[in-house]
């Protein structure tokens, strides 16, 4: 196997541009669990935005708004709605993933730069992605604070935390046609491989279907799905979130659960909406997937699929969108051995956001 030429140690965050950060913020700390940890804005000396860094786990998002109209997180939460902006990688040598990247054909969207406080140095640079989506690589071994420069830290009492993780794996939504290019695009700008790929065959129902390949980093710490719609007899979900988000764009978020039934407990507690799964989907599974350490009944309950493959099984759940348009939403997934994403799923689930979809009158 050839050399990895820009290791990458794991995700580092993910930037979301936001309507309104501080509303934002309160969700993913009343609902999602997230312990609200540092912040920038106006009391911090930033003129033109507002961050606020949430963690739980080793999962870090960052919530950003604009404080005026004619600003770039103004004009994209405009066009895309609440969205993700920014994928963060963390890499040993940010100048040298630039370079590495760049020779590859990256666009670079803003230089390897270096950050400075009483903390220490953080390193950054930032390439284009699919769409209004970028890739930020971050150097953190030379900075020892708590976010970034810029950033002070919130005193807050941490919410009772629900589980999550880590993030798993990220997917990005992309036009017809442009998914062999974007997989392209991370083997030979990123050195990723492809890990697996579903056809339309796999994921298809009457209606619709969508094709899909999974990118895996050389540690196989980060899996970025890549979706893009396949011709069905009627809109796929894949072009409902193209039209919505106004092009390509970050579809979901996975993030794993040690005990996925506590979490989906919590959340459900926290009037999080799931996607419905068929009752239909429980009366064969024990057929299907074989013997597993959890109560079906308990899955059936609270709405968990599972999936098995020849590493092991997963439990896997997904949320309905969390913003008005029919965008991001988010995974919950907890994993016994297998590598995969739950492709035994695709079709059970298809059925239901299909139902979904058909409620908002967009099939
Ligand atoms: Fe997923």
């Amino acid at each position: 196997m050839s050399e990895d030429f820009l290791p990458i140690r794991g995700y580092d965050h993910v930037e979301f541009y936001v309507g309104n950060a501080k509303q934002a913020a309160y969700f993913y700390d009343k609902v999602f669990g997230f312990t609200p940890v540092a912040k920038s804005g106006l009391e911090t000396g930033c003129r033109d935005r507002t961050s606020y860094v949430m963690q739980q786990g080793h999962v870090r998002f960052v919530l950003t708004s604009a404080l005026g109209p004619d600003h770039e997180v103004a004009r994209h939460c405009a066009l895309h709605g609440d969205g993700v902006r920014l994928m963060a990688l963390e890499v040993g040598d940010a100048e040298s993933a630039m370079r590495e990247a760049k020779a590859r054909g990256a666009t670079v969207v803003q230089p390897a730069e270096a950050l400075e406080d009483e903390h220490g140095v953080l390193k950054t640079g930032v390439i284009k992605y699919a769409g209004d989506t970028d890739i930020k690589f971050v150097e953190r071994k030379h900075y020892r604070g708590l976010f970034a420069p810029g950033f002070e830290p919130i005193e807050c009492n941490p919410p009772e935390p629900i589980g999550l993780a880590a993030i798993d794996h990220i997917v990005t939504n992309v036009r017809l046609g442009e998914m062999n290019y974007w997989t392209r695009w991370f083997e030979q700008v990123l050195g990723f491989t492809q890990l697996t790929h579903f056809t339309e065959e796999d994921i298809s129902t009457e209606y619709s279907a969508l094709m899909s390949k999974v990118m895996e980093n050389g540690t196989g710490k980060c899996k970025f799905p890549i979706n893009e719609p396949a011709e069905g007899k009627k809109k796929s979900q894949i072009e409902e979130y193209l039209d919505f988000y106004r092009g390509p764009g970050v579809q979901h978020i996975a993030m794993s659960a040690a005990d996925i039934c506590k979490t989906v407990r919590a959340l459900r507690r926290r009037d999080i909406d799931f996607l419905r799964v068929p009752d239909t989907y429980y009366e064969e599974l024990a057929d299907r997937v074989g013997p597993i350490d959890e109560d079906f009944d308990e899955l059936k309950e609270l709405g968990i699929l599972v999936d098995r493959d020849e590493d092991g099984y997963l439990l896997q759940i997904f949320t309905q969108p969390v913003q008005d348009r029919p965008t991001l939403f988010y995974e919950v997934i907890e994993r016994h051995g297998s590598r995969g994403f739950g492709l035994g799923n695709f079709k059970a689930l298809f059925v239901s956001l299909e139902r979904e979809q058909a409620l908002r009158g967009n099939l």
